[in-house]
């Protein structure tokens, strides 16, 4: 009899999310490329993307767009406005080239942020209050939104939404894990408001639900809209795996196309956004100090020694899957073909791919074609420090970045 060949999997089969149809359940999850030097999205991005499109995924995603410029956790991030536009389509043109969709991850930072806010004396977030990344960023307070600054929030991701069209992509993915502003609001660890935008989680996916209706009614039909949650905080006082599985509920009912399942907070709890402890060498690799001086506390507030494990997310994810019939991607420690198609015979429709994809590009082709099937990423995590060095985002195995590449626009 002969022997079922690794392109008749079911990882290969398409798959429907809202207007758009994914070639196969492979998706890059958003890594921040650390190649938009000054807000600017570089030849380098361009490049980044294209391989990974080129590598065989259904889509690729550009990693944060802040949705307005006191949105930014960073200053060298993509703010979507109508100068980054060109250079954005030169990136989704190159990846249509390939077969494959992109779609942009829009966010807005709320109080996780490094750059002073403008149009507000405090970052804002869902409450006021002591604001823990402002021991790195001397932003010691956050400012609780008020009605008039939901509104205008929520606009300014539909106005994000409606760029990345312009721009040419194919889906837009709302930030609402992570600890940043959508999260803030989903976490009692930062949402403490009584009115009904806080309380129980019911009231706490409130704000994250208008933001989700307001960008499926301008843009839904022609791109897919994605959410990324966390489906636990990773943290005591957080949301755990049933508070995630009822914010899936919720945008489920709201509409949503599908979600990506991620876990934990930048602050409170990386090691569970990445399954394993963090190295080091990544504290002496940093070329920015703010974020050096983060990974050093980070050093003091974090478990210990926590080993990887492949799918590392999967107990977490499944009261999610559990919960709802949408189409859901699963993401945390895939490395293999065998992996994906455990998690899609559990019920899950995709896979979110990070560091395997920083690893090897063409991971997906070489799964189909039978050249590898387990990565050979070490999930060292070192990449993560790599964000900040001249030639962005890359994994420490192989060549780093080009520097001239990453310096020079996408669009010039
Ligand atoms: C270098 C690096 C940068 C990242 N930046 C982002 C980001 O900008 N947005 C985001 O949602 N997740 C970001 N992540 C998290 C990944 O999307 C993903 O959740 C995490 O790597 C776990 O998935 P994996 O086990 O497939 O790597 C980043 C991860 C890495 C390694
Ligand atoms: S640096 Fe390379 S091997 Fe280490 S986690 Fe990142 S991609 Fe994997």
């Amino acid at each position: 009899m002969d022997q079922p060949r690794p392109q008749d999997s079911p990882a290969f089969a398409p798959l429907r999310i809202g207007p758009l149809t994914l070639r196969n359940r492979f998706i890059k999850s958003a890594t921040n490329e650390g190649s938009a030097k000054g807000g600017v999205p570089s030849r380098r991005l361009v490049k980044f993307h294209e391989d990974i499109a080129a590598g065989g995924v259904a889509m690729t995603t550009v990693a944060y767009c802040a949705v307005a410029p006191d949105g930014r956790t960073f200053v060298d991030q993509i703010t979507l406005d109508a100068a980054s536009v060109p250079h954005l389509r030169a990136l989704t043109t190159a990846v249509h080239r390939h077969g494959a969709a992109a779609s942009a991850q829009i966010t807005h930072g709320g109080c996780f942020t490094f750059v002073p806010p403008t149009a507000t004396r405090r970052p804002l977030s869902a409450s006021s209050g002591f604001n823990k990344v402002g021991i790195m960023s001397g932003q010691w307070l956050r400012q609780g939104m008020q009605e008039a600054d939901l509104e205008r929030i929520a606009a300014e991701f539909v106005r994000g939404a409606q760029l990345a069209r312009e721009a040419g992509f194919d889906a837009v993915e709302i930030h609402m894990g992570h600890g940043y502003l959508l999260s803030q609001f989903l976490s009692p660890l930062y949402n403490s408001r009584r009115d009904a935008y806080g309380g129980s989680i019911d009231r706490r996916v409130r704000f994250p639900v208008m933001v989700l209706q307001r960008v499926l009614d301008a843009v839904g039909k022609e791109l897919a809209v994605v959410c990324k949650i966390s489906v636990t905080d990773g943290h005591p006082r957080g949301n755990g795996p049933a508070e995630g599985a009822q914010i899936a509920r919720a945008l489920e009912a709201a509409g949503a196309h599908l979600l990506v399942l991620s876990a934990g907070l930048n602050i409170e709890s990386i090691t569970t956004m990445f399954g394993s402890s963090f190295p080091k060498e990544n504290r002496t690799r940093v070329g920015n100090p703010i974020v050096a001086a983060a990974m050093a506390i980070q050093q003091f507030t974090e478990p210990k020694n926590v080993k990887f494990h492949e799918l590392f997310q999967l107990e977490n994810s499944r009261p999610a899957r559990a919960a709802t019939r949408m189409p859901l991607a699963y993401l945390g420690g895939v490395k293999s073909l065998a992996n994906t198609e455990q998690v899609l015979r559990e019920g899950f429709d995709a896979v979110a791919l990070g560091r395997v994809l920083i690893h090897q590009a063409d991971l997906v082709n070489a799964f189909a074609d039978g050249r590898t099937g387990t990565s050979g990423c070490t999930s060292c995590n070192r990449c993560v420090a790599m964000m900040y060095t001249p030639g962005g985002t890359s994994c420490v195995l192989g060549e780093p970045g080009d520097a001239q590449l990453n310096a020079t626009p996408a669009a010039s």
